[in-house]
């Protein structure tokens, strides 16, 4: 029986990643993060896209030969069956230097192509692990810098966004909010951690109402500016822990509102978080007590895989693989994509 062996590439963002996976089973994830942008307060998409530029060789490298040291037999480029590729959505740049690279790959080796898009590998990244995955249907949280979305999954490739935010991101939210308090970016985990020190009802900030299953992030932002404008010099150094904590606590408070409404909708109790935000403690102790609660079955993927990351892709094209779903040479990447 021939295994199929793919090797799967993410620039979509300020992560270079490779990852090499035999028959949907992940033999190597290297993730090279890009450190320039701290300075800047945010990514820099040309710094991003020229880092990306000088990752993408060695780690494309490290990463086969990791999976080649935990596989049975030696593994070399010459075993990969399909060069996989995130085509959408991200920062155009550092697209570019993915799909470039994973183009030129497949044309020297003769090999197939497959297209991938960013926010479905995101969701598919809970089915990674062998051993705790959801059936069909499930519902996946996906909460990162740039999205937030509520995906119904029907089958790996039949996924239907029934939910998003209509402004910023979750994780957005956090690093804004972060911002007013001072921190550097990316503050969602500094946000995190000052919470676990603080009261998340010390301090009440608006919650939106928007309808159907869709978020909005901007007016908590505005919130917690005027009422931070209303307050003492020293006020937020002395109550850190405590905005953190009731800031964390409502977006948290947001996200769960909405998933237990698709849960209403749908009837599917079958729920998976992913993004790079679902590392974030509040949020992942309250979907879980909600579960509990609700008795809904629930699903987080280890941090590495939350996070931007190649396996993911991996896995998403490992169904694209047997559903036959390839692209040509002349495929191009997109900075914002239908999905
Ligand atoms: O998925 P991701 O790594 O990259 C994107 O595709 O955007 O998500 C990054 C976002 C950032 O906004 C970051 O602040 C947030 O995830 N984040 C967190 C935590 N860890 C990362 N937000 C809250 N709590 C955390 N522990
Ligand atoms: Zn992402």
């Amino acid at each position: 029986m021939n295994l199929v062996t793919i090797l799967a590439i993410e620039s979509s963002c300020d992560e270079t990643s490779a990852s090499v996976c035999v028959d949907g089973k992940i033999l190597s994830n290297f993730i090279a993060n890009q450190t320039v942008h701290e300075q800047y307060g945010g990514v820099v998409p040309e710094l991003a896209s020229r880092a990306h530029m000088q990752n993408i060789v060695p780690v494309v490298d490290k990463a086969i030969k990791e999976a080649s040291s935990t596989h049975h037999s030696q593994l070399t480029i010459h075993d990969i069956d399909a060069i996989a590729f995130t085509q959408a959505p991200g920062l155009i740049g550092s697209l570019l230097v993915g799909t470039q690279f994973a183009k030129s790959l497949a044309l020297s080796l003769n090999k197939p192509l497959i297209a991938v898009h960013h926010m479905q590998a995101h969701v598919l990244a809970n089915l990674i692990d062998e051993n705790n995955r959801p059936d069909f249907p499930f519902l996946c949280l996906t909460v990162s810098g740039g999205h937030t979305q509520i995906v119904l999954a029907k089958s790996p490739l039949e996924l239907e966004v029934i939910g998003q935010t209509i402004d910023d991101a979750a994780g957005e939210a956090f690093d804004k909010s972060a911002k007013l308090l001072g921190l550097p970016y990316p503050g969602g985990p500094l946000i995190d951690q000052y919470a676990k020190l603080g009261n998340p009802l010390a301090f009440k900030f608006a919650e939106p109402q928007i309808p159907e299953l869709n978020f909005s992030f901007s007016g908590l932002k505005t919130s917690i500016l005027y009422f931070l404008q209303k307050q003492e010099a020293g006020f937020i150094e002395n109550n850190l822990n405590d905005l953190c904590a009731s800031i964390q606590y409502t977006i948290v408070n947001i996200l769960l509102k909405k998933v237990k409404k698709a849960v209403q909708q749908t009837g599917v109790k079958q729920i998976c978080i992913a993004g790079g935000v679902s590392a974030n403690s509040g949020l992942r102790t309250a979907l879980e007590e909600m579960g509990k609660k609700h008795g809904w079955k629930t699903f987080i993927p280890k941090f590495e895989y939350c996070t931007d990351n190649a396996a993911m892709i991996a896995i998403t094209a490992y169904y694209k693989y047997q559903a036959n779903e390839f692209c040509n040479l002349d495929v191009n990447p997109s900075a914002r994509a239908e999905w």
